[in-house]
Parts: C-alpha cells; structure tokens; sequence
C-alpha cells in the first residue's frame, strides 16, 4: 500500500549509512509502488554536490548495494528523478534557506527530517530546523544511534530536541527493532496460545541472546574505538531484544503500549555495580587470528597499531527482577570477529518434572525454542521425541523446523525498508521512546563506570573463536552451555 506522499531530507545524505541502508531501502520501497508521486528525497551535507552529482552518487551505491536482480533500470530512473541535493552547514547559516525554499510547496506533505550524522550534530540541526522554520505539524525527526555515550549525554540529546519537539514527532531508531524475526517474536508471544502460559520462571530456566559478527570494525576504527561493544549493541539492540522476550503482553498493539511494557523491563533490570561485576560480566577484545580459513587482523591493528582497551566482545548475565522472571538468568553475548555471524535468541525449558521411562529412556533433554534472528530466519522448537523402531521406549531430541525462507518465498525486506516507511506513516511502535533509551544507559552506564573504576582491561580472544574463555566459564559456572545448533 503507498504511503502519502512525503519530503524526506536525509542530513548526512552522503553519509556511509545512507549509501548502505538508506537510499537501498527507499529505492525497493520506490520500485514496489510504495512512494507515491510527488515524494521527493533531498540529500543534505557538507559536501560541495550539485544535484546530478549527488544522483551519479546514488546510482553508484544503488548499484553496490542492491541486489542486481532488483535493480530494474526504469525504477532507477524514477528514484534518482526524486533526488535533490542541498548542501547545508549544520553549525552554520550556509545553506538553510535554499533547503526552506526547495520544500517550500510541501506543507501538506509528511514532511520528515533523518539524521544520519553524529549526535554531535543533532542540537544543532534540530535547532536549524526550528530557527528556519522548517518544522511543521507533519513533522517526523529520526535519529540515528549512538543516542549519546551516557546518561548524561542521551539526556543532553533528548532535551535539545525536545526543545523544539513534542516527543510524538520523534523517531529515535534501532534497526534491530525493524528486522522481520524481532517482530515474529511477537507474533509468536501474542498471537498463539501456546508459549504465553510456559513464559515464566516456572517453566523456563533461562535465556541466551547472541548478536555474533564475523566483521571487525569495518573502517569505523574512528567511532568504535570511543564505544565498544556495551555502548554498541548491548545498550540499544540486545537490551530491546530482552525486552521483547521479558515484557508483559502489552494492551494493544499501539506505540505508548508497547513501549511502557519494555520500559518496565529495562526498570527491573538488575544493577550491576562493583560488588557484582567480576562474576556477571565478560570483556574481551580480538587479537589477530582467522576466520573460515583467511587470516584477521587484530583490533589493535584495525586501529593502526595503538594500544586500546575498548571492547569488541561482551557477555554478561543479567535479571529482569520480576515476579515473572525473579531468578531467570538471561545471558547475553556479542562480539566481532566471531566465527559465524549468527543472532538468535534461546529460550531454555526447565526439565520434565519427572521421567516416567526409568534409566532405559535415557536423558530427556528439556525443551528449546530457537529464535534465529539471521542468517536463516527461523524458529526451530526441540522435542523429545520416541526413537522409531520396536526396539523400546528411547528418546532423542528433534527440532520442529520453521524456515522462514522455506515457507515464504518471498523477499526479506531490510529493517530499514520498514522503518522508513513507519515513519512517513507515523508509527511510533518500533522506536524508542526517550525514556526507555534513557532507563538503558541508568542500567549500562554503572557497567562501564565500574570496568574503567576496577581497571577490568579485555580478555584477548583470538579471532575466529567465541570469545574469551571467561565468556565461557559465565555460563558453565552455573551448569549450563552456550546454545550450539546441533
Ligand atoms: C550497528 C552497530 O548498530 O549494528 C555495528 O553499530 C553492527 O557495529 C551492526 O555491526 C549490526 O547490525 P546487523 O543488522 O548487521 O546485525
């Protein structure tokens, strides 16, 4: 269904992210009939572009980043026919009124402002687009992650938009939140009777989430290295991924619904502080090593050979501190240069009260469900199940299977696509609100206060391996394994 039509101006418009995610995503949203007519895309940046530059430019990412079966040459056409290009000096006056005087006939239009730059940047240009007026009650502003490196700095963010606008009209993104599996994994909480009367500590034993990278840094050495995995993915992706798996079944499927039960999760998350950290947080940072066969360098290299003690690797345990969770680990891990790349999510069953089969069944192995968020976007569910054959009564443990590529032919849309299209539509539901991204950092930032205060530099994991040994042992000092797929 086409969404109404729209002026998107996209700040950082010859940025990394939008070559990569978002003029791809914009283009297939394009090439299925999604932008209606008069919708137009205004790059912006300091870049000295002109317009056909800037339209030779996003060919050429088009042209990377999209598939080539995709890239149908009159959908092509018609996207770069949208583009506009102005560049603006976002701590400046340089720039502001030609972007006023291209947008001008649009007020009836969504009119929607992505900034894609530093958060550096965002006081100012949430300013610039006040003092200019630009803004009107159509208005939709998103902003990219990092939202600050701490509490004090998110907060800083938060309150300078919030100075020019109401938090309705603030689309703060993690991606992860529009990726098609994240969503399933409501669909599969509140749309079937099943799982809803098992989600809880009397049935469940734990929870694991992995984000597993094979990449490094990727030529980001620059940010990174000012961040490290906990600021990274723990704060905003993996922290949402719990609480999609932790929340109370919202009231409705309605943004403010949604996000006061992840809100409450993030509330009851329990602090880690000094007198915790040692034994429910793992550092770790990669030395040089290999992976499927090619050699890799090691963090330290990627930097130019400084000494760094940010972390490319986290894996820690944490508890929602509720009746329904009270006592649940939920361990979570992520890093770069991992073996494989691989997201998913483990939901692990407590043990059968009891096994009637005697010693001749064997082990009955609880249950799992298995949530792959990528590569192979799936649920698989482990059984037990009988052994066939007259030979008695024995078990072995089988998955029930659901590819999602098996069972639906189709594409698999990029977060992205998504995301862009619930802006213009003026969904809220799959971003972050100011006071969830704000209760993520009052739990992360003791973490990081207490690493740096105790001294705690990363482990060395080799590349191509899953982590410190320490990562390890988090798990199996409570007698349970990192989930393997058999
Ligand atoms: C980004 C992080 O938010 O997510 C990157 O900044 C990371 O470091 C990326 O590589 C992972 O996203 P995805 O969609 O590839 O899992």
């Amino acid at each position: 269904v086409a969404v109404e039509p729209f002026d998107l101006v996209v700040f950082g418009g010859t940025g990394d992210l939008a070559h990569r995610k978002l003029f791809p995503s914009l283009f297939l949203r394009d090439r299925d009939g999604q932008l209606s007519e008069p919708s137009r895309i205004v790059g912006v940046s300091r870049s000295k572009l002109d317009r056909k530059q800037f339209r030779a430019e996003v060919k050429t990412a088009l042209e990377t980043y999209v598939s080539k079966t995709d890239l149908d040459k009159a959908a092509v056409s018609r996207f770069l026919d949208r583009l506009h290009f102005i560049m603006v000096d976002a701590t400046g006056e340089a720039g502001w009124d030609d972007l006023a005087k291209l947008i001008a006939d649009g007020l009836d239009k969504v009119r929607a402002f992505y900034l894609a730059t530093s958060p550096d940047l965002f006081d100012d240009i949430t300013h610039g687009l006040s003092k200019h007026n630009l803004l009107t009650p159509k208005t939709r502003v998103v902003l990219e992650k990092p939202l600050g490196r701490d509490l004090a700095s998110a907060r800083e963010i938060n309150e300078a938009v919030a100075d020019v606008l109401p938090e309705s009209q603030i689309y703060r993104i993690d991606h992860y939140l529009g990726k098609e599996t994240v969503q399933n994994l409501m669909a599969l909480r509140f749309a079937n009777v099943l799982f809803e009367p098992v989600w809880d500590s009397a049935h469940v034993d734990h929870v694991q989430i992995t984000v597993a990278e094979k990449v490094g840094v990727e030529g980001r050495a620059g940010y990174y290295d000012k961040s490290g995995a906990l600021r990274d993915m723990v704060q905003n992706h993996m922290l949402q991924l719990l609480c999609l798996v932790a929340m109370e079944p919202p009231s409705a499927m309605e943004a403010d619904a949604l996000r006061d039960e992840k809100l409450k999760v993030l509330r009851a998350l329990k602090p880690i502080d000094d007198s915790n950290i040692r034994s429910l947080t793992v550092r770790g940072q990669y030395r040089s090593g290999a992976i499927d066969g090619k050699s890799a360098p090691a963090y330290r290299d990627e930097l130019g050979g400084e000494e760094s003690t940010i972390e490319t690797f986290v894996a820690l345990k944490a508890e929602v501190q509720t009746w329904r969770w009270a006592g649940v680990p939920f361990y979570l891990r992520t890093g770069k240069r991992l073996p494989s790349r691989v997201s998913e999510i483990v939901i692990q069953f407590r043990e059968v009260p009891l096994s009637i089969f005697g010693a001749a069944g064997g082990f009955l192995a609880p249950n799992r469900l298995v949530i792959r968020l990528q590569p192979d976007e799936g649920v698989k569910l482990y059984l037990m199940i009988k052994d066939p054959g007259p030979g008695g009564l024995r078990f072995r443990e089988v998955p029930l299977n659901l590819s999602f590529a098996e069972t639906f032919k189709g594409p698999n849309p990029d977060a992205y696509e998504r995301l862009l299209m619930d802006v213009i539509r003026g969904n809220q539901a799959l971003f972050m609100r100011r006071d969830e991204v704000e209760a993520a950092w009052i739990w992360a930032d003791p973490i990081l206060e207490s690493w740096s205060r105790l001294g705690r530099v990363p482990d060395p994991y080799t590349a191509g391996t899953w982590g410190p040994s320490a990562a390890v042992a988090l798990i199996e000092r409570d007698g349970r394994t990192w989930h393997e797929d058999p």
